[in-house]
C-alpha cells in the first residue's frame, strides 16, 4: 500500500538528528559535548515545578479542559504580551498549543491553501519549510547575506514576491544566528508586509533573550486588530520550559476560529498540568530570564572571542536567542576530502566528539550553528577541540 505524498516531501528535523547521533555516541561511552542543543541547560525554576505538582494532585486537573487553554493561562498570556511585548490583545485571540512548534503548524494550516508561496529568509529554522508544505503551501527561501549579518531587505522580499505571496516568515532574535533587527529595519519589513497585505507570521520565542540592544519591536503593535498578523511564542526558551511543551498563538477571530478548529480535532488541550506550570513561569516573571541571560551572555562573549581567534573561523555579530552561526566555508572546499558544512560537522563529531548542526539545515552550506547553552566547562572544553580539529586540518 502506498503512503501519501508527503512522505517524499518532508523531512525530519535535522537538529534533531544531531541530537539523536550524539545521543548514540554517548550511549558507546564516548566524550561527546553537544553544541546542537536548542534548549537552556538549566533545570525549569522550582516555582513551576511546584505548581506542576500541585496541578497534578488536584483531580479537576485530571479530566479534558477547552481546546484553545484554560482560561486563566490565556488572561496570563494577554498581560504579559501586554507588559513586555506592548500588544494589547484578548484571550479569545490565544490558542495554547504543544509548543511553539504546534501553533506555527496551525497558523499555516489556517491561512494557507494548495499552491500559496511562503517567504522565509534563509538561513531559517528548520521547522517553517516542512511545515507549509504540509500546509500544502510553498516554502520561497531568500538567500540573506552574511555582509549584511543575515538580515532580509525590502528589495529581496520585493523581487521574491508574486502573485502566489501569501505570508512572510519573520523571526527576530532568530535562530539560526542569533542575529536581532533593530526597530528601524524592522518597521520596515512590517510597513512593506501590510502594504502589500500579506500575512507575516512572527516567531517570538526567543524575544527575551537579548544581551545587546533592544528586543525587536512585535509586528503587533503595528496591527493591533491583527489583520495581517499572527504571533507564536511560548515558555520553552525563556523558562528553560521546553519538555512542557506549552506554546500559543495570537491571532485574529478568523484564523482563531479555524485554529481552535483544527486543534479540537488534532490534539484537543495541552495537557492541564503543564498550563499551569507555565502559567505560574509567566506569573513570576522575568527574573529566572535575566538569571539565564546573564550566563547566556558571559559565553556567548567567550566563544565568539575563541572562534574568531581560530584561522579562518569567523562568526557573525550575533546579539540574541543562544546561537552562534560559524562561517566554516574556508573548509568545505574538498580539501582534507571535506566537501562541504555537513561533511565537516560529521568529522567534528566523529573524530573530536564534537556536535554542531551543519548550515544545510538552516538553508545555508558553508556554516554550521552553535549553541551556546552549555556548561562554561563544557563550552571551553568543546572549543578547544574546535580548535585542535581546525590545526589538525590546516597541517
Ligand atoms: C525559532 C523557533 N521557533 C519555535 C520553536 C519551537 O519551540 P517549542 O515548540 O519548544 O515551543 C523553536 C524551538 O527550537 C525555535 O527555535
Amino acid at each position: 500500500m502506498d503512503i501519501s505524498k508527503l512522505d517524499k516531501l518532508i523531512k525530519p528535523s535535522g537538529t534533531m538528528a544531531i541530537s539523536n547521533k550524539s545521543r548514540e555516541l554517548k550511549s558507546q561511552g564516548k566524550p561527546v559535548i553537544g553544541f546542537g542543543a536548542g534548549e537552556p541547560d538549566f533545570p525549569s525554576p522550582e516555582h513551576v515545578v511546584n505548581a506542576a505538582i500541585n496541578a497534578a494532585s488536584d483531580p479537576k486537573n485530571h479530566k479534558y479542559s477547552p481546546a484553545a487553554g484554560l482560561e486563566s493561562l490565556r488572561k496570563v498570556i494577554v498581560e504579559t504580551s501586554k507588559q513586555y511585548s506592548g500588544f494589547d490583545v484578548k484571550p479569545n485571540n490565544v490558542i495554547v498549543s504543544n509548543g511553539g512548534k504546534q501553533s506555527i503548524l496551525t497558523a499555516f494550516l489556517s491561512t494557507l491553501d494548495d499552491g500559496d508561496e511562503v517567504l522565509i529568509p534563509a538561513p531559517y529554522w528548520t521547522t517553517y519549510p516542512e511545515a507549509v508544505k504540509i500546509a500544502g503551501g510553498n516554502p520561497v527561501f531568500i538567500d540573506t547575506e552574511k555582509d549584511n549579518n543575515f538580515k532580509v531587505t525590502v528589495e529581496q522580499l520585493e523581487n521574491a514576491k508574486n502573485s502566489n505571496t501569501k505570508m512572510l516568515v519573520w523571526c527576530s532574535p532568530s535562530n539560526p544566528t542569533g542575529v536581532v533587527y533593530t526597530k528601524e529595519e524592522a518597521e520596515e519589513i512590517y510597513e512593506w508586509v501590510f502594504k502589500n497585505d500579506l500575512w507575516i507570521l512572527s516567531d517570538e520565542l526567543y524575544e527575551h533573550l537579548v544581551y545587546e540592544g533592544e528586543t525587536s519591536p512585535s509586528p503587533a503593535i503595528y496591527d493591533p486588530e491583527l489583520k495581517n498578523t499572527i504571533i507564536v511564542n511560548g515558555v520553552s526558551k525563556a523558562y528553560s520550559m521546553t519538555g512542557w511543551r506549552v506554546g500559543w498563538l495570537i491571532a485574529n477571530d478568523k484564523v482563531i476560529g479555524l485554529g481552535k478548529k483544527i486543534q479540537s480535532q488534532a490534539t484537543s488541550n495541552v495537557s492541564n498540568v503543564s498550563q499551569l506550570a507555565a502559567e505560574s513561569a509567566l506569573l513570576n516573571g522575568l527574573d529566572v530570564t535575566n538569571e539565564m541571560k546573564i550566563a547566556f551572555n558571559r559565553r556567548r562573549l567567550f566563544a565568539t572571542e575563541k572562534i574568531n581567534s581560530i584561522s579562518n573561523l569567523d562568526v557573525i555579530d550575533s546579539t540574541g536567542a543562544f546561537y552562534l552561526f560559524v562561517d566554516v566555508s574556508h573548509y568545505c572546499s574538498g580539501n582534507n576530502g571535506i566537501n562541504s558544512s555537513e561533511e565537516l560537522c560529521d568529522w567534528l563529531l566523529e573524530n573530536y566528539f564534537i556536535a554542531f548542526v551543519p548550515g544545510e539545515v538552516f538553508g545555508s552550506p558553508g556554516f554550521m550553528r552553535l549553541s551556546y547553552a552549555l556548561s562554561d566547562e563544557d563550552l571551553d572544553i568543546g572549543l578547544s577541540r574546535l580548535n585542535e580539529a581546525i590545526d589538525n586540518l590546516n597541517e
